[in-house]
Formats: structure tokens, C-alpha cells, sequence
């Protein structure tokens, strides 16, 4: 019979960035129940307790740690990676999924603020990499790297423009780091959402998870449960196939209904 064992996660080591909330912490919680042993990470010790708490007080089959680690300072993601190999060995899935923005017309934009979203977007991937990879290239049998850019990076996403552009950025440096890194049978990809009811979602827009109904087609936004899957595939055997890809997920193509198709 055919079981879909190449979708298991089943104790993949799994470091997992800005997880204290949203579509990290969701994915955290997926993937332990999924038996992967996870290690929750953000800039709040005392969040990621909760959540690591959370995973091994339920009856799931994986575990967590929680790992105090803001993305932007390398010795902390050095230290990040160095306590993950400590506590399960080693390193089968990072996923760069820390991020920030705040919206802003461009000709406001301070230098400190455009610095500030490219620090956390671009540069918290490039040190989480780096770090992650060269642990990955010390075991026999490589790993997975899985980015997280948006649409707003490959579109364009107006009072947006650093953001965007740090995004952009990471879809170019995942395709670039799949080529250098398959060698070492590490398996870089991305995932490009659209619009996810997040907490931070749901305080700037009112949307909230429970409100979206993931059996609809016609909708726009997304759930943080629909990236966990996605997160699980492309950490999974399931998408050995893939590689160097930024996953585009969102709602319905925004043409005009009259449009002739
Ligand atoms: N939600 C969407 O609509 C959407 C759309 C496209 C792309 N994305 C991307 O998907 C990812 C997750 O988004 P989300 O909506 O779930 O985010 P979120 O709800 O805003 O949560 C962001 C997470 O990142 C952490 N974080 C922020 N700055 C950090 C830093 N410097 N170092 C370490 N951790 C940091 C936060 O934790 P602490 O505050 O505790 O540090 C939090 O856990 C992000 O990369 C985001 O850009 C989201």
C-alpha cells in the first residue's frame, strides 16, 4: 500500500526562525506533531517558551526547544545553530522564516527604517544560512534551507519598498545558493506568500485566522496552517525535485472580471 512516507518530517531536526507567533509558530506546532524535533526561536526567550511549552505538553509525537536568537546579530544565530546541535545532533531543515515590515510612502522612509527591514529580511537570511549550511555540510547527507520571501517581492507591494526589495532580494539569493549548495545535497527553496492572517494581520486589518475559510477557493487571503504545508512539503522527500523554486502562494489572480480569458 502506498503510505506518502516521502511527506514525513518524522524526526527531521528542524531550526525554525521568528517562531514565537504566526506562520513560524504554527509551522512549529505542525511539523512536532508531524514527530519533527524543533527548535522555536525568536527575540522573546519568554514566547518561545510558551510555545515550545505548548508542543511538549501535548500528546504529539515530536518536541521542542526554544532558543533565544534576533536573526540580525551573527553570534546569536552562530549560537542558535551551535545549541540546536547540541540538544538533537544535528541540522535537517532551517526555515528562514523571521521577518518584518511597516508601511510607509517611500519619500518617508528613514535610512535607519530601510536598514532596519533589510537587516531582519535580507541579512537575517544570508547569517541563518551561512550558519545552517555549513553545519548541513558536515553531515553525510546534506539538508533543506526553506526562505521565506512574499509577493511583495516579486511584484512589487506599494509604501512597501524596502520590504519588497529585501524580498526580491532573497528570491535571487535562493535560486543562486540552490546552485552552490546542491553539491552538498542541500536543497534551497522559497516561499512567496500573498496576503496571511497572521497576528500582525489581524491587528493592522482585523482578519483573523478562525475567519478564513480554507475550503473556499475565491478569497485572498490565506491561512498560516496552508504554510505550514507548504513548509512540511518542501521540507519533506516529497519535493526532492525541487529546487532553487520560489513557491508563489496566494488567492485568486487579481484580473479584471470582464477580462476576455
Ligand atoms: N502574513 C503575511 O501576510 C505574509 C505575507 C508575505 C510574507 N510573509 C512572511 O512570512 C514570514 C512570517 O510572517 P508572519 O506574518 O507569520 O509574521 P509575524 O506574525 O509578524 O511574526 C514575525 C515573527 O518574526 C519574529 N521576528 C521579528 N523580527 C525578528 C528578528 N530580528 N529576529 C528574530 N525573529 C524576529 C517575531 O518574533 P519576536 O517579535 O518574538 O522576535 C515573530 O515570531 C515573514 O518572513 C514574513 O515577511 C508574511
Amino acid at each position: 500500500m502506498i503510505q506518502n512516507k516521502q511527506f514525513s518530517v518524522k524526526d527531521d531536526v528542524v531550526v525554525i526562525t521568528g517562531s514565537s507567533q504566526g506562520i513560524g509558530k504554527t509551522t512549529a506546532e505542525q511539523l512536532a506533531a508531524g514527530g519533527a524535533k524543533v527548535v522555536v526561536s525568536s527575540r522573546s526567550q519568554e514566547k518561545i517558551d510558551a510555545v515550545a511549552e505548548g508542543i511538549n505538553d501535548s500528546d504529539v509525537s515530536g518536541e521542542a526547544i526554544a532558543v533565544e536568537c534576533d536573526v540580525r546579530d551573527r553570534d546569536a544565530v552562530e549560537a542558535l545553530m551551535d545549541a540546536t546541535v547540541e540538544a538533537f545532533g544535528r541540522i535537517d531543515t532551517l526555515v528562514n522564516n523571521a521577518g518584518a515590515s511597516f508601511m510607509e510612502r517611500f519619500d518617508e522612509i528613514s535610512e535607519n527604517g530601510w536598514k532596519t527591514i533589510v537587516d531582519i529580511n535580507l541579512h537575517g537570511t544570508f547569517h541563518c544560512a551561512q550558519a545552517a549550511g555549513e553545519r548541513m555540510q558536515e553531515q553525510d547527507d546534506g539538508g533543506r534551507i526553506i526562505n521565506f520571501a512574499s509577493i511583495a517581492g516579486t511584484r512589487g507591494a506599494p509604501y512597501m519598498s524596502h520590504y519588497g526589495a529585501a524580498k526580491a532580494a532573497v528570491v535571487n539569493f535562493t535560486t543562486t545558493l540552490s546552485v552552490e549548495y546542491a553539491p552538498h545535497d542541500i536543497r534551497v527553496n522559497c516561499i512567496a506568500p500573498g496576503l496571511v492572517a497572521t497576528p500582525g494581520v489581524e491587528s493592522q486589518m482585523g482578519i483573523a485566522a478562525d475567519d478564513v475559510d480554507r475550503d473556499s477557493v475565491d478569497r485572498q487571503i490565506g491561512t498560516p496552517e496552508e504554510m505550514a504545508d507548504i513548509v512540511q512539503f518542501l521540507s519533506s522527500d516529497a519535493s526532492s525535485y525541487i529546487v532553487g523554486e520560489t513557491i508563489v502562494t496566494k488567492g485568486v489572480p487579481d484580473i479584471d472580471e470582464g477580462a476576455d480569458v
